[in-house]
């Protein structure tokens, strides 16, 4: 299967970019594999005629806003982040009314539809830094609340608006989970994503996105570690650091999205060139400015 799709990207001329998250075969055989925006910033430059897209709908969806000339394929169309969609109907319409200088901050964990009414996005790795630079005082931080939190912490001068959504992966992980793995595991350090909730976060001692966890693992001098984000990134990270050892609280976070991008869906939608990513030009011009102000703030 890895050699037909070696042979398939070839022929059409395609690449495949690959989450952290995404199952260990599709990491494998991916051109790219990174964090949310470090694939953002690869889409918008690639030239090949087809980007595979092996994440999640609003990843594709970014990938074809950045980069519209080309063909960007799902392996599979029904792998979709629920909390994208989490923000109320008229809610950030109602928002605006109420603030007059508010500025909608969208993480990249969203719909098209939702980015189109944002001014700018942002991703776990660049959401402090961006939100810092902002003029407004008011921000309306959507859709994950747990991020959202975190950031308002790290700036304390903004009054950051909190919207109700969150990714159920992260936020299922509990307190109790972390200290059972933490009394096994006590000379391991707690990296942690920002998307879990308050009380996970206050426990760990490195908070960061997936590339970020990846990168202090390198760094640091410690053997051990429990990792609290989706277990995906254990991948990257036994494949680097093959010497030092990694726990996840148990059940071991799994998103069953991410999971679907699969060899044989990879293989099979490439060949027939199913399931582009498509939407209408209005909607991806709305949604263009705020990716692009992101890219430009984060430099
Ligand atoms: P990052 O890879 O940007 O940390 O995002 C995590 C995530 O949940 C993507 O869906
Ligand atoms: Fe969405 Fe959470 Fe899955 Fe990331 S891990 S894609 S935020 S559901």
């Amino acid at each position: 299967m890895k050699e037909r799709i070696q042979q398939l990207k070839k022929e059409k001329n395609a690449v495949i970019l690959a989450h952290y998250y995404a199952p260990d075969e599709a990491q494998e055989i991916a051109d790219y594999v990174g964090d949310s925006f470090y694939l953002a910033k690869v889409a918008k430059g690639i030239s090949a005629d087809i980007i595979m897209f092996c994440g999640v709908r609003f990843m594709g969806e970014s990938a074809k806003i950045l980069n519209p000339d080309k063909k960007v394929l799902m392996p599979d169309t029904s792998a979709d982040c629920p909390m994208a969609h989490m923000v109320k109907e008229g809610l950030i319409e109602k928002m605006r009314e109420e603030y007059e200088d508010l500025a909608v901050v969208c993480y990249i964990n969203s719909t098209a539809e939702l980015k189109s009414k944002s001014d700018v996005c942002v991703t776990s790795s660049n959401a402090i830094k961006i939100v810092k630079s902002l003029p407004n005082k008011n921000i309306f931080f959507i859709p994950d609340k747990n991020l959202g939190r975190y950031v308002s912490e790290q700036v304390p001068e903004k009054n950051i608006i909190l919207n109700d959504g969150c990714c159920p992966i992260h936020a299922k992980i509990t307190v109790e989970q972390l200290m059972e793995t933490k009394e096994k595991y006590p000379e391991a350090k707690v990296l942690s994503h920002p998307e879990c909730d308050e009380k996970i976060l206050s426990l760990s001692d490195y908070i960061g996105s997936t590339a970020e966890i990846i990168s202090y693992v390198e760094k640091a001098e410690n053997e051990e570690f429990i990792i609290v984000t989706e277990m995906g990134v254990l991948y990257r990270l036994r494949e680097e650091n093959p010497t030092k050892k990694f726990y996840f609280p148990n059940p071991n976070p799994c998103c069953a999205d991410m999971k679907l991008n699969t060899l044989e869906r990879i293989s099979e939608v490439l060949e027939k060139e199913e399931n582009p990513i498509e939407m209408e030009e209005e909607m991806r011009e709305k949604a263009l400015a705020p990716l692009e102000k992101m890219l430009e703030l984060a430099r």
